[in-house]
């Protein structure tokens, strides 16, 4: 089934790109869009990050989380192609990098990543959420946008 799906760049391994594209090139996934952006920090855990993950807002890691996702660059790319949610999480591997590394060599977190929190990449973990995300990063309102000529 074709999926398409939010995969992001995190800070830490920016400098990594242009080896996790190779990575998305080699499991079959196209990127169809692509956006380097930093998320804006308004406060503690004020920003674009905690936008993004309202979800965890009331996890113990979020401000962490929130002030490294703010921290630098990312890279949003919206990504396409057969169970592409699932594929992509797969090629991330487990959420801390040091778990990863145990169980998952070769995953971009074992091979980018530094901890659980600083772990290189994120993949949406649903349809639903898939598109939410490709929605934050790349906004399809009317009468904006390239591909808007009326
Ligand atoms: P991600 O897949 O982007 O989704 C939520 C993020 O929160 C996760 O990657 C990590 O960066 C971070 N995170 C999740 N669980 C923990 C944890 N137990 N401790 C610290 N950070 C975490």
């Amino acid at each position: 089934k074709k999926e398409r799906t939010l995969a992001m760049v995190k800070p830490d391994a920016l400098s990594r790109l242009g080896d996790i594209l190779e990575t998305i090139h080699a499991a079959n996934l196209i990127v169809i869009k692509a956006k380097m952006t930093t998320l804006t920090l308004y406060g503690q855990t004020e920003s674009e990050a905690s936008d993004f993950y309202m979800e965890h807002q009331s996890k113990p890691f979020f401000s962490n989380l929130v002030q490294f996702m703010s921290s630098g660059p990312v890279v949003a790319m919206e990504l396409m192609g057969d169970e592409a949610i699932g594929a992509w999480r797969r090629l991330l591997g487990p959420t801390d990098s040091a778990t990863a590394r145990q169980e998952a060599q070769g995953s971009v977190r074992a091979r980018f990543g530094t901890d659980g929190t600083q772990n290189a990449g994120h993949g949406s973990d649903s349809v639903a959420s898939a598109a939410r995300e490709v929605e934050f990063f790349f906004p399809s309102t009317a009468g904006h946008g390239p591909s808007n000529t009326a």
